[in-house]
């Protein structure tokens, strides 16, 4: 197996020194904890997998250099996607940390709504898409990372149907409130981009509900444990907390260099307690209320005076974001004056460095710090907390943890603050300071053994696994696509010909009321071209009443079924009723349903001669799932009357009478003629009664079974034995089979 990792950074980020370009090591969570992964599949050989990893090369490369930059990255398994400095300005500088990376840290106060932005982000989405049709092979599967590229995995589908395709999420996803400040149709595209993958992978539980809710809020799916079924596939989604490589940070690296970082450190650590902050300059990173916090607990303290060092690691990051300046300017104002107040001769309270550490350093500080001090205001994972336990071979040291990283729902054994709360920093790191060692190693070893038992090793082979599952596990019923060939075939091949098509959600879109959802012109002309040839019989087989389909399709030479299988009206005769039926049931139910009008605002009744329908298209997804439940559990008792038949359908509940169903009609239809072959198409749980008795062999007498083709529209589970993925796709295969066109090999259609 072949991966595709696709991410907006590779792992190695071009730099230009003395004039040349070098690549250096990227920084943040995704690089360090891809790039582990994927050295621990170089180094097992075991596993059977090549990789690609995708991306940006971090700086603009000229047109010249950039052969010579690809040959270099090829052999170091990188392919590299070339972006200007505008597209990187808009797409990266702009909208991925403008406006996605704020939202999404709750810090919606920082984020610039630019839609120049916005349709930079389309076209870099669209740029990484092709470079992946560059360079996929049959049987890759395809691994989406981060914020940078949401829209990815819908464009990629809409290329490659059948390949697996992965998305994880590495930010927060944040709760529906704020999501929706994104302008609606951005935040409905970016939904939609992600629900093309085939798994969505989240750090928390949290955020993968959060999810679930803006897409329930803004597209109106629901999910079934985490399934949704968007308009083509199963979209599952989960939660896979990121891990680290266990064993880097707690053994020790071969060779002298850390053994020289750990020397220095010791001399200069020398008679101080240790206190160790690293981050990326990040706003969400809480690094001001860190130092706050630190200051007040030197005030509140004083006797720690000349005791502790504040050691400060902060790595430079997105230089180009104004917010980012800012906070640099504020937390080299903060230091300043911390050390001024407080710093004397021999002792400097805080040491402060703005670089990026190789790991052999940033090991080498977390074995000498007796205190990790990790407070960010919102972080997805953070990843640091759990190297800094890991390092910790004696399992001595505390790991003071802000509850807004994704890593303290891991982590419960740290000393767990609000970053927000100064007081419970300074608390927080004077009970650290003076933590028993018997009581530091109990906390750290039940951490340490959580993490090495979901290590990034098992945090992606899980991820991975469970995505070709989902892939393995899409409905059996098969796609049209590949199999039109044989449909046009058995179509043109037939003599007598039935065609038994479903109306609401197969041949128009479903609308707010029903009666929006008339036909429009180009229906109209395709069923007056399926319908003129006289050995082809059209049936529109549907839930409606009988007078709506008359008013919109009585004027037309077809069959018409109405109130499911309830009244028919066959080509040019009079509508009749398919068998004596009752109703006498509808005024017991019609009070129950009127109650549940009055409780869920915008749901109304829809009352035909043998069913009640209960419509809530236009309500409130949320609640209209609540009431539905209830008023189902409320219906219950009545399926024990013969008569009468509940069914939940798309929006709707429908109660109606049970002695005729589409598949009764539709197959006495069907016996009516010698018919040699049938196509059904329908888009709800009705049409499954017809597909399931058209299948049956001991539905036609022995040996007249016509050739028969099912399509269910969306993608339910189904008795048909093929799917298509909306109404367009159905009017484009019946306007195929009307016109003869389309086909690999000549034939006649119902004109010829
Ligand atoms: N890191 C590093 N050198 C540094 C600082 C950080 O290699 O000087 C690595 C660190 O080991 C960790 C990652 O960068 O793996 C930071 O990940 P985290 O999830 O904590 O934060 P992010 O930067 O992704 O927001
Ligand atoms: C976070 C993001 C990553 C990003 C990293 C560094 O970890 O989740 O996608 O690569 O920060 O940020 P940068 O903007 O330098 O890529």
């Amino acid at each position: 197996m072949r991966l595709l990792i696709v991410s907006n950074r590779l792992p190695l980020n071009g730099v230009e020194k003395d004039g040349k370009l070098v690549f250096e090591q990227s920084a943040g969570g995704l690089v360090s904890g891809l790039s582990a992964y994927l050295d621990s599949l170089k180094s097992t050989s075991t596993q059977d997998i090549e990789y690609v990893w995708i991306g940006w090369p971090g700086i603009t490369v000229s047109d010249k250099l950039q052969p010579e930059v690809k040959n270099v990255l090829e052999d170091l398994h990188a392919s590299p996607v070339f972006l200007s400095e505008e597209a990187m300005d808009k797409f990266y500088l702009g909208f991925c940390n403008k406006i996605i990376w704020p939202l999404f840290h709750y810090f919606p106060s920082n984020t610039i709504y630019d839609r120049d932005y916005w349709l930079h982000y389309r076209d870099v989405n669209k740029i990484f898409r092709d470079a992946v049709l560059a360079v996929i092979k049959p049987g890759d599967v395809i691994w989406v990372h981060d914020y940078h590229l949401m829209l990815l995995p819908g464009l990629l589908r809409e290329k490659l149907p059948d390949t697996p395709i992965g998305f994880f999420l590495h930010i927060p996803f944040p709760s529906y409130e704020l999501y929706r400040l994104l302008p609606s149709v951005w935040g409905q595209e970016i939904l939609r981009g992600l629900l093309g993958a085939n798994l969505i992978g989240f750090h928390t539980a949290e955020y993968a509900q959060y999810f679930l809710r803006s897409v329930l809020r803004i597209l109106g799916y629901e999910h079934k444990l985490g399934q949704i079924l968007s308009q083509d596939h199963a979209v599952k989604v989960g939660t896979f907390p990121m891990g680290i490589d266990y064993q880097r940070y707690h053994s020790s690296p071969s060779g002298s260099e850390f053994e020289e970082n750990l020397k220095e450190l010791e001399q200069l650590l020398d008679g101080f307690k240790a206190v160790l902050s690293v981050d990326r300059l990040d706003y969400s990173k809480g690094i001001s209320n860190r130092l706050q916090g630190y200051k007040l607990f030197l005030e509140n303290n004083p006797q720690w005076c000349e005791q502790v060092v504040l050691l400060m690691i902060v790595v430079p990051s997105r230089i180009g974001v104004e917010h980012y300046q800012q906070m640099k300017r504020q937390i080299d104002e903060l230091v300043g004056e911390i050390n001024g107040r407080f710093g004397t001769l021999n002792w400097t309270p805080i040491i402060y460095q703005y670089k990026f550490l190789p790991l052999d350093s940033l090991l080498a500080m977390y074995r000498q710090s007796d205190v990790a001090l990790i407070t960010p205001l919102r972080d997805g994972m953070n990843l640091i907390a759990k190297e800094y336990v890991a390092a910790r071979t004696d399992q001595t040291g505390v790991l003071i943890l802000s509850e807004m990283a994704g890593a303290a729902k891991e982590l419960g054994e740290a000393l767990i603050i609000n970053p927000n709360n100064l007081e419970s920093i300074a608390e927080a790191l004077q009970q650290a300071l003076i933590m028993p060692k018997t009581e530091q190693k109990k906390r750290n070893q039940v951490m340490q053994q959580r993490l090495k038992g979901y290590d990034v090793m098992r945090w992606s082979g899980d991820f991975i696994q469970e995505l070709l599952q989902v892939q393995k596990e899409q409905s059996p019923t098969l796609p049209l696509g590949q199999h039109k060939q044989t449909l046009h075939t058995y179509f043109q091949e037939a003599y007598k010909r039935l065609l038994l098509l479903d109306y609401d959600g197969t041949l128009v879109p479903f609308a707010d009321s029903p009666d929006q959802a008339k036909p429009d012109p180009e229906l109209l002309d395709l069923l007056k071209a399926l319908s003129t040839n006289a050995d082809t019989e059209v049936v529109i087989i549907s839930g409606r009443d009988r007078a709506n389909l008359e008013t919109w399709l009585g004027f037309l030479d077809i069959t018409l079924v109405a109130e499911h299988g309830a009244w028919l009206k066959r080509r040019g005769e009079q509508w009749s009723l398919s068998k004596p039926l009752v109703n006498s049931w509808k005024g017991q139910l019609l009070p129950k349903l009127e109650m549940y009008v009055d409780r869920l605002p915008g749901s109304f009744i829809e009352t035909k001669e043998f069913s009640l329908v209960w419509h809530f298209r236009q309500s409130n997804p949320e609640l209209s799932a609540a009431c539905a439940r209830e008023l189902m559990d409320e219906l219950i008792p009545f399926t024990s009357n013969d008569d009468i038949h509940i069914l939940q359908g798309n929006k709707v509940i429908e109660v109606r009478n049970s002695e005729v169903t589409k598949g009764s009609t539709g197959l006495a239809l069907a016996l009516k003629q010698d018919y040699d072959f049938i196509l059904a198409i329908g888009d709800d749980t009705t049409d499954e009664d017809l597909f399931t008795i058209l299948s049956l062999e001991h539905s036609w007498p022995s040996g007249l079974k016509p050739k028969t083709f099912t399509i269910r529209v969306g993608t339910d589970k189904s008795k048909a034995s093929y799917c298509l993925p909306n109404y367009l796709e159905v009017r484009n295969t019946l306007q195929e089979l009307a016109t003869g066109k389309d086909r690999t090999v000549g034939g006649i259609g119902v004109n010829a």
